[in-house]
């Protein structure tokens, strides 16, 4: 552990490097963020594949565009910031036009979380006070991360004294390339769903989940991504290229894969798994050069990738999606895994 620097009003930030064999990741209690992965290519090159900032004082510049985030109350976005609970109708702030996205204004990812190393790495620890960002109850979170071989490990645990709603994720951007490399649109995913969410004009879903058969949300089987990414498709025109939700095959609860992402040029590869119904694959489309990372890079449209493993956007005003709701006395646990890999 080293402090890193100080928040505004003084607070020392503590920077933690986790390390394993090859894979070396650093993580912030700012925000919770995961600041850097260096990651092997095939020939045994070193490359940091995840977007991030030298400085704690660029993650403190708002808004950001959540560079290893970890967000909440409730990642992703809720229709007009607004949803009922138990008869109650609560009013989050709105920040992306006309919805709340990523718990609003102020998330969790502007928060100096509690840290302490447990083995293999570290676990951090926010108090979201009742009515935080209009969101009901006391909600205790708690993000661990740890990493064992190639495989970096984020397990959530939230509880909470009245009942709320939640979504926790984290929102890497990789490159696989290096993050000084290129964009991502050469590499391919591959992405375990039949089914994906679509979205009205202001990328909230429209409820119904529709097969990705025939549309280019299609990643049963691995694609370069920037292959149909300016299809003539009206969702994709929506969200300037990937914005979605995909709806996972495999158990809710349990492990399943998610996504593989693969890297012809590096060789190197990224496979997720989590025990989320869903994921968003975000492709960096909003990124518009504003912020600066590591090696004085630019971050320009498509520079990385998200792979959000959540419940699906705006869940509490859809009752037929998985709940996001938690009572007093429930415990949610989420795992998601990254594991970085190479082929030949
Ligand atoms: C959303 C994007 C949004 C980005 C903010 C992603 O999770 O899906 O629409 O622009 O977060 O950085």
């Amino acid at each position: 552990m080293a402090i890193w620097g100080h928040t505004a009003d003084g607070t020392a930030v503590p920077i933690y490097t986790l390390s394993d064999g090859e894979i070396e990741v650093r993580v912030t209690a700012f925000g919770a963020h995961l600041v850097s992965v260096k990651a092997p290519d095939r020939a045994g090159k070193m490359a940091d594949v995840a977007l991030g900032y030298d400085k704690l004082d660029t993650y403190l510049i708002k808004p950001n565009p959540y560079i290893g985030a970890i967000v909440g109350r409730y990642g992703n976005r809720i229709a007009h910031g607004k949803f009922t609970l138990d008869g109650k109708t609560y009013q989050i702030p709105l920040n992306d036009g006309q919805n709340a996205l990523h718990g609003g204004p102020k998330g969790f990812d502007q928060y100096v979380w509690q840290s302490r190393e447990v083995p293999g790495g570290v676990e951090f620890t926010l108090v979201s006070p009742d009515g935080d960002m209009g969101f009901p109850g006391t909600l205790t979170a708690i993000v661990r991360y740890t990493l064992q071989g190639k495989t970096l490990r984020i397990d959530y645990t939230a509880t909470t004294d009245k009942p709320t709603v939640l979504n926790l994720t984290n929102h890497a951007y990789f490159n696989l390339h290096g993050d000084d490399q290129g964009d991502i649109l050469d590499q391919k995913i591959e992405i375990n769903a039949d089914r994906y969410t679509p979205v009205d004009a202001t990328l909230i879903p429209t409820g119904e989940l529709a097969p990705v058969a025939a549309t280019p949300m299609d990643f049963r089987k691995p694609e370069t991504i920037g292959a149909r990414i300016n299809d003539a498709n009206e969702q994709l025109k929506r969200a300037g290229g990937y914005d979605f939700n995909w709806v996972l095959n495999g158990e809710r609860g349990t492990m399943h894969q998610a996504a593989i992402v693969s890297d012809p040029v590096s060789g190197r590869t990224l496979t997720v798994e989590t025990t989320e119904p869903g994921i968003q694959f975000y492709s960096g489309n909003f990124l518009d050069g504003s912020f600066t990372g590591r090696h004085g890079v630019k971050y320009t449209k498509h520079k990385g990738l998200c792979l959000e493993t959540q419940h699906y956007p705006d869940s509490p005003n859809h009752p037929k999606f998985p709940s996001t709701e938690l009572k007093p006395g429930q415990t949610m646990h989420s795992t998601t895994t990254f594991t970085f890999g190479v082929t030949k």
